[in-house]
């Protein structure tokens, strides 16, 4: 079953509780939470205030895509916030196996985001270590860009990977340009979680976008 993660990245920020209760009402599965520190990524989001804020809003998942310098020095605030599982990116971390542990001797499951441009082979060493990966399907950063073909290609090389590895139980999340026509070309290549930000919330109807995407 595809799991859907809308993005409140593209939601209204001057109502976020109530934009979180309406795609809970339109059938997502998880909260997709774009943290972004304007270092390492050219944007600032939300931190855990606003995430705290929030958290008793829904009883869905929050899914925290920390796109930010330095992650391992941030986690603890995050899961106090109300992070039910965290991910990090592999070009954010001098010491990336030691931050994985870091989240996983708390409790939550972990995953590993990949910038465009880093190979799939990067995942190697830590493969056994992770819940999830997350295949960026644009440049981080910013809602509404066009999905990179090329995600596909790294979609397939993950795939197979992971069938090698016996690691099958391992989440392939994409994120970035996901639409009713995208979302069948990455659910083919393998894509079992599903992020989109304003496929969803720009929709005449939340409901039925979230269902094109499945
Ligand atoms: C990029 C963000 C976006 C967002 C979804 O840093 O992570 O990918 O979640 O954006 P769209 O609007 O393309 O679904
Ligand atoms: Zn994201």
């Amino acid at each position: 079953m595809t799991i859907i993660a809308p993005s409140i990245l593209s939601a209204d920020f001057s109502q976020l509780g109530q934009e979180i209760q309406s795609i809970e009402a339109a059938g997502a599965d998880w909260v997709h939470i774009d943290v972004m520190d304007g270092h390492f990524v050219p944007n600032l989001t939300f931190g855990p205030p606003v995430i705290a804020a929030v958290r008793s809003k829904t009883k869905l998942p929050f899914d925290v895509h920390l796109m930010i310098e330095r992650p391992d020095q941030y986690i603890a605030d995050y899961i106090a916030a109300g992070a039910d599982r965290i991910t990090i990116h592999l070009e954010a971390c001098a010491h990336l196996h030691r931050t994985i542990y870091s989240i996983k001797e708390k409790g939550l499951p972990v995953g590993v985001a990949l910038n465009p441009a880093t190979p799939v082979s990067s995942l190697i060493p830590i493969l056994n270590d992770i819940d999830m990966v997350l295949i960026m399907t644009v440049n981080p950063g910013f809602g509404g860009q066009s999905f990179i073909p090329y995600s596909v290609t790294k979609l397939r090389e993950l795939r197979a990977l992971l069938q090698q590895g016996e690691l099958s139980h391992i989440d392939v999340q994409v994120d970035g340009g996901i639409n009713a026509q995208t979302a069948q070309l990455v659910r083919d290549a393998g894509a079992n979680v599903l992020v989109a930000g304003n496929a969803v919330f720009n929709a005449p109807s939340r409901a039925e976008a979230i269902a094109s995407l499945r």
